[in-house]
């Protein structure tokens, strides 16, 4: 009698649910993106596995199409790898997607989304850049920062020296400190006592946070965060960040006296507690860890990357060294003005731009309305991704498109961006970076110092093919090895060598 029972509820329930699906008007179909196949709960993230992110979407692309839909997990994304569609997206539907999704790291690392990078689009993101722009970003306060940069160059080439010529050195972190000495000294007056900390709690956050990891594809389990330990991992990296910027920022507020010039820190912290645009600790502290967190392994790993690109390229490797020690005419020591004009530098950066963009896939947004493009419905909260990394090597627009070729930059208007999208090493729309002349700054004066005053060549006299070349994905993508190089120091100034 029970069985019985069971199986007419079943049979009731079956035929309620036929019911419903035939009264309730069907609603009109979406016209949905490609998108490769994909399998239960984990969506496409299969596709990804042992790829290098950036490189898995590219291929990806190549089948399904410059638009198209991935599910990460339980999180709808779109992925944009081409110029035309960049630009679409950053210009007609740049407000719909100037919005950042929430992640652990966000919450965690930043102090809940209030510093720049990954702020909610609004006023107080607006006025936090605008803070920044105008107390340490600008061109005009780049420029003011010349001496400081001119410095710190001038004692790494002293340091390299000391080190002897003809003994290897670890190139990578001879930059990594020099970027990091240049950016505190900009945003607080002095360098920091724990520097050395400080920068392995950068490199492990940017590591940690390439938006590809269980946080980031299930945002909604949160058992899950705990579960594989990243929460744990990133709050522990948190607590001791927090404990540095806490020192940097009573430092300076000991040390300050009226007659120092104003840092961007001492602007945050005048903001603090005011009525007007009140900040909290957190807030300034947010945004002193972005000046570090976008600010220096940005510019040091083009740094590498283009001295890396050199070595295995020596036609241009010399061709950049003569035109280099030309301009600077045996001067003892290199200031800025001296190779303003030197285009060819210029073009070498920008190549390395093009084949390394620092952040391949940009800063993930989300959309904050469903809206259409190409005819395509996009639901509300899909994330964004923008494979520069594709994009910068579209056959369509660059011609030899894997090979490093400085030379494609003469006589081309690109400059940070390209007119057609076909070029955004610092992204596009409301969200682009605001760091750029910072960032160009911090490259160019230290690449032409390492390569005026040395030679380099690879240890063990390896040939110059041989350097390994391997990407560590994380938000900014690094050198998985070091680069780790002989110099031999050049006499320019007295013409031996
Ligand atoms: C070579 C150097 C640099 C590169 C390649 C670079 C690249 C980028 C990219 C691709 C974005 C994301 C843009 C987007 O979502 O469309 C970004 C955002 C940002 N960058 Fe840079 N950056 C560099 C240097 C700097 C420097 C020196 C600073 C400051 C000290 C900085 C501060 C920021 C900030 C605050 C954001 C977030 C902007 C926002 O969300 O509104 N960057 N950067």
């Amino acid at each position: 009698m029970e069985a019985i029972s069971v199986i007419g509820f079943a049979i009731a329930v079956v035929l309620f649910f036929l019911f419903k699906s035939l009264i309730t008007p069907s609603k009109p179909k979406k016209n949905l993106l490609p998108e490769p196949w994909r399998i239960p709960i984990i969506g496409h993230m299969h596709h990804l596995i042992g790829t290098i992110p950036h490189r898995g979407l590219m291929e990806l692309a190549r089948k399904h199409g410059p638009l198209m839909h991935l599910q990460l997990g339980e999180v709808s994304t779109i992925v944009v790898s081409s110029p035309r569609w960049a630009k679409e997206i950053l210009t007609t539907h740049d407000i719909t997607f100037a919005y950042r999704p929430e992640t652990l790291t966000g919450e965690i690392i930043v102090y809940h989304n209030t510093d720049i990078v990954f702020a909610p689009y609004g006023d107080y993101w607006r006025q936090l850049r605008k803070i920044c722009t105008l107390e340490l970003l600008n061109t005009k306060k780049v420029k003011s920062f010349q001496s400081l940069r001119e410095e710190e160059c001038w004692s790494l080439v002293n340091e390299i020296k000391a080190s002897g010529s003809g003994k290897p050195i670890d190139l990578s972190k001879c930059i990594s400190q020099l970027i990091t000495r240049i950016i505190s000294r900009a945003t607080f007056g002095k360098g920091i006592k724990e520097e050395r900390v400080f920068k392995e709690i950068v490199r492990e956050t940017i590591r940690l946070t390439g938006g590809f990891d269980i946080a980031d594809i299930f945002p909604s389990k949160k058992f899950l965060h705990h579960l594989t330990g990243q929460r744990a991992k990133l709050t522990k990296i948190h607590n001791k960040q927090d404990k540095v910027i806490d020192s940097i920022i009573s430092d300076r507020i000991q040390s300050r006296s009226s007659s120092s010039q104003e840092t961007l820190l001492d602007v945050l912290l005048r903001h603090k507690d005011e009525a007007e645009f009140g900040l909290t600790s957190d807030n300034v502290k947010a945004v002193i860890f972005d000046m570090f967190g976008a600010g220096t392994d940005t510019s040091s790993v083009v740094i590498e990357w283009a001295i890396s690109e050199l070595i295995r390229c020596p036609r241009v490797m010399e061709k950049l060294q003569a035109k280099l020690r030309e301009a600077v005419k045996g001067k003892e020591r290199i200031e800025e003005e001296d190779i303003q004009d030197l285009m060819y530098l210029k073009y070498v950066i920008k190549e390395t731009f093009r084949l390394h963009p620092p952040l391949p896939l940009l800063v993930p947004r989300e959309c904050r309305e469903p809206c259409v493009i190409n005819g395509y419905d996009i639901a509300n909260k899909t994330k964004l991704l923008v494979n520069v990394f594709a994009i910068n090597r579209d056959p369509e627009y660059w011609k030899d498109p894997e090979s490093f070729i400085p030379e494609r930059f003469e006589n081309s208007p690109i400059n940070i961006m390209g007119s057609e999208y076909e070029y955004l090493p610092f992204g596009g729309g409301r969200r682009m970076c605001p760091g750029a002349s910072m960032g160009l700054a911090n490259i160019e004066l230290p690449l032409a110092n390492l390569l005026y005053y040395f030679n380099w060549k690879l240890p063990n006299g390896g040939s110059h093919d041989e350097l390994d070349m391997t990407e560590l994905f994380g938000a900014v993508v690094q050198r998985k090895n070091k680069l780790v190089l002989v110099p031999t120091f050049q006499d320019i100034v007295d013409g031996s060598s």
